[in-house]
C-alpha cells in the first residue's frame, strides 16, 4: 500500500482538484483507492457528493483507526472509497499532541488498512501542523502544486526549508505546476527556472481550465464530465507518472 498526499502550506492552488482526479484515475485504473479528505473544509467530500463524517471519539490510535473505519464510504465510481471530512478533524492536533510518538501516528493509523486498498491519498488542509507533520511522515510521496508565480515558489522554499530543518527526506517533495496559463511571460519563465533550483518537479503540468471550476456545479471528478478535454488529460498524465515511479 502506498500513502501519497495532495498538500501545499497554501490555500487554492489545486490540492483538491488533484486529489479528486487522480482519485478517479486510481481506481479507474484497477487500484483499490482510499481517498481520505483530512480538510475540515471538505471540498473533496463535496465533489464526491458525501456527506460528512458521523461524529466519532479521537481519543487514541485504536478509536482514531475505528472512526474512520466506520466512515468509509463508497463513491459512484469503480474502486475508489471515500473517508469524507469530520469537523472534529480541527482537534487533531490536540490529539496527536497528547500521544506518544506524536509525530508518526498517522502512518500508524493508517497501517491498519494495508489489507484493503493499494492507495490511500490524502487530500490536506493549508497549514503546518502536528498533523502535517504527521502526513509528511505517513506519505512514500507528498504532491505539491505550485502555480507558477512568485509566492508559490517561495512557499515551496519554505516547505522544502522545513523539511531540511526537521530532517525529513527532501526526495518525498514531489512538486508540480498548476493553474499554468501559457501565455503568461512569469509562468513560463518560473516553470523554467525553479525545477532547476527544487528537486523532485513531475514533468506533467496542470494547465489553468474552466472546465476544472466547473467540479463545483458537476460535483463530480472533472475526469468524469469532460474526459478528453486538456486539463483531464493533464490529470491522466500526471497519473500515470506518478503510477510509474511510485511503483504501483
Ligand atoms: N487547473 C485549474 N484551472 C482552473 N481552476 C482551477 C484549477 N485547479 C483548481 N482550480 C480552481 O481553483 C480553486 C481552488 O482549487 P482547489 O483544488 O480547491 O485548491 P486547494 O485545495 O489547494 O485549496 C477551485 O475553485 C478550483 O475549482
Ligand atoms: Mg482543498
Amino acid at each position: 500500500m502506498k500513502i501519497l498526499s495532495c498538500y501545499s502550506i497554501k490555500g487554492g492552488v489545486g490540492k483538491t482538484a488533484l486529489a479528486v482526479n487522480l482519485a478517479f484515475a486510481l481506481g479507474e485504473a484497477g487500484h483499490r483507492t482510499l481517498l481520505l479528505d483530512l480538510d475540515p473544509q471538505g471540498a473533496a467530500s463535496f465533489y464526491f457528493r458525501v456527506d460528512g463524517a458521523d461524529k466519532f471519539r479521537m481519543r487514541d490510535k485504536q478509536s482514531l483507526a475505528e472512526g474512520l473505519r466506520r466512515n468509509i464510504r463508497e463513491s459512484d465510481y469503480p474502486g475508489l472509497d471515500v473517508v469524507p471530512s469530520h469537523l472534529g478533524y480541527r482537534h487533531f492536533d490536540i490529539l496527536l499532541d497528547g500521544m506518544s510518538k506524536r509525530r508518526s501516528q498517522l502512518r500508524r493509523v493508517l497501517e491498519e488498512f494495508k489489507a484493503d486498498y493499494d492507495v490511500i491519498l490524502i487530500d490536506c488542509p493549508p497549514n503546518i501542523t502536528l498533523l502535517s507533520e504527521n502526513v509528511f511522515r505517513a506519505s512514500d510521496a507528498i504532491l505539491v502544486p505550485v502555480i507558477p508565480t512568485v509566492l508559490s515558489r517561495r512557499t515551496l522554499e519554505q516547505l522544502a526549508g522545513f523539511f531540511k530543518d526537521q530532517d525529513l527526506p527532501a526526495k518525498l517533495l514531489r512538486p508540480f505546476f498548476s493553474m499554468v496559463q501559457k501565455r503568461s511571460k512569469m509562468h513560463r519563465e518560473i516553470m523554467e527556472e525553479l525545477p532547476a533550483e527544487q528537486a523532485g518537479f513531475l514533468k506533467t503540468a496542470i494547465p489553468f481550465s474552466a472546465d476544472v471550476e466547473k467540479m463545483g456545479l458537476h460535483r463530480m471528478p472533472l475526469l468524469a464530465y469532460a474526459r478528453a478535454c486538456e486539463a483531464a488529460k493533464a490529470y491522466r498524465a500526471l497519473c500515470q507518472e506518478i503510477l510509474s515511479e511510485s511503483g504501483l
